[in-house]
């Protein structure tokens, strides 16, 4: 029986899951691997602090570098989250020719291109399962299961703190800060909510797996991200009524049209708010789940399923990354099939004003004979189509709402027309625009 001996930096919510989860079941993925998973060290900020999981102070150290360039240690796990240290313990220990696991998704959405080049050139592989959607292992489907297919859609519901916000706002007819305060008493929205609410967590994954699926490193600034802070409990009221549940949604859909001069159409890569048919797989994705949703030219639609975050799912994670490495090891190979390999010389990101949706507007409007003619004229004017259009009863006042429902349109030629619409004396709000998805 060889032996793989860890370096395992972090010992927080994942570093201690994964302890837990080598003590429970090393035997096990021994018995599978014929490798033994053995924790050589593990570096912690307060080496005093007390832990939920218990892990021996001998194997304990504040000095992360230490952990690294420890002579034993021939793998290096990286749990320690944020992205300077961790940029810098990732590029000593592939410069030093270890393997690197990380869950860090904030880390290779940054800096992806450059620890890849890195990882390249030393001849270690570096390993990021659980950096997207925990528990789900939609990286080894991209790289290894669907890798005769060329990706042409893919969504996913991979925040489960606003998964979890968007469903309670639903089930219980209430606003964001209400709900938001229930879950972080509950521990599934942080103190400090934004990286979740604003998006940004989701652009890190949504762009780790367009970069995958796609074969060249987005660059996370080109991704257009929207949170769900806007999101009221009456817009999710009136997509109920017509059918619709609003998710926040990432986006990585190939474009069908091919520019002149290029050999890959833009891709695009965004999140945010969606409305999405009842009928849709994805609108029963609840609570803190997460989904991915996969369309391949060859295999048709897959689903993936489960928990997106928590310590033993992202544990399990870590766990395959590990055995991938492991078997590397042994092997003196690089992986069968690398982590990330870059394919695409031409690719790139569609900006979002080219990209075309359908909407659901909700305006506030003077309810007076022609202020639907008005309106219906700037939208004839920008040649976009109205679906249908809802003013829902029961609504009283200086002003009521009024539901449009928007044919396909580019989401500039949809702002301009909103911005003049806006500006109509019988409009009384800021109107509210959310993109609608119907899965073509
Ligand atoms: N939590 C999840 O559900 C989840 C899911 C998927 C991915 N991830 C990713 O996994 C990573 C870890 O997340 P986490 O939730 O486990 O974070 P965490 O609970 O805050 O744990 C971070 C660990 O790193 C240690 N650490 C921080 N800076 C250090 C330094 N300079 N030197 C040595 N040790 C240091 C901390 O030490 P102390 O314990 O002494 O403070 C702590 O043990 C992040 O990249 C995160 O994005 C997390």
């Amino acid at each position: 029986m060889q032996q793989v001996n860890l370096g395992i930096i972090g010992g927080g919510t994942v570093g201690g899951g994964v302890f837990q989860a080598i003590q429970r079941n090393g035997e096990l993925m021994a018995s599978r691997l014929g490798i033994w998973p053995n924790v050589v060290k593990m570096a912690v900020r307060d080496v005093h602090k007390k832990r939920a999981v218990k892990i021996p102070k001998t194997l304990l150290t504040a000095d992360w570098s230490s952990v690294i360039s420890h002579p034993e240690v021939n793998l290096v796990v990286e749990l320690m989250g944020g992205t300077t240290t961790a940029r810098e313990a990732t590029l000593q220990a592939l410069k030093l020719g270890k393997p690197v696991v990380t869950a860090n998704k904030a880390l290779l959405s940054a800096h992806g291109e450059e620890l890849f080049a890195a990882a390249q050139k030393s001849g270690a592989n570096l390993y990021y399962e659980a950096s997207v959607a925990g528990g789900i292992p939609i990286i080894k489907v991209l790289r290894e299961g669907l890798i005769g297919n060329r990706i042409t859609r893919l969504y996913g519901i991979v925040n489960g703190t606003c998964n979890y916000v968007l469903t309670r706002m639903k089930l219980g007819g209430a606003d964001l800060p209400q709900v938001l305060a229930d879950a972080q008493r509950l521990g599934y929205a942080e103190a400090e909510p934004s990286l979740d609410i604003d998006g940004y967590d989701a652009m890190h994954k949504i762009g780790i797996l367009a970069s995958l699926a796609h074969g060249f490193w987005v660059n996370p600034k080109e991704i257009y991200v929207e949170g769900i802070r806007g999101v009221t409990a009456l817009d999710i009221q009136f997509a109920g009524q017509l059918g619709y549940t609003i998710k926040l949604l990432g986006i990585v859909k190939r474009n069908d049209v091919l520019p002149n001069g290029r050999t890959c159409p833009p891709i695009q890569v965004s999140v945010y708010p969606t409305l999405i048919p009842n009928t849709h797989v994805l609108a029963s994705v609840n609570h803190v789940f997460n989904a991915v949703y996969v369309r391949g030219d060859i295999v048709g639609d897959t689903l993936y399923y489960g928990r997106g975050a928590g310590q033993d799912a992202t544990a399990s994670a870590v766990l395959s990354d590990l055995a991938d490495a492991a078997l590397d090891l042994k092997h003196k190979t690089r992986s069968r099939i690398p982590p990330f390999v870059p394919h695409e010389r031409q690719g790139a990101v569609l900006a979002m004003a080219h990209v075309i949706s359908r909407y659901y507007v909700r305006l506030s409007v003077v309810d007076r004979p022609g202020t639907l003619a008005r309106i219906a004229a700037i939208l004839a004017k920008a040649r976009i189509g109205i679906s249908s259009v809802i003013q829902p009863e029961g609504h009283e006042g200086e002003s009521v709402p009024l539901i449009l429902m928007i044919h396909d349109a580019s989401n500039e030629a949809m702002q301009k027309a909103l911005e003049k619409i806006a500006r109509l004396p019988v409009v009384k709000e800021r109107p509210v625009m959310l993109r609608v998805e119907n899965f073509d």
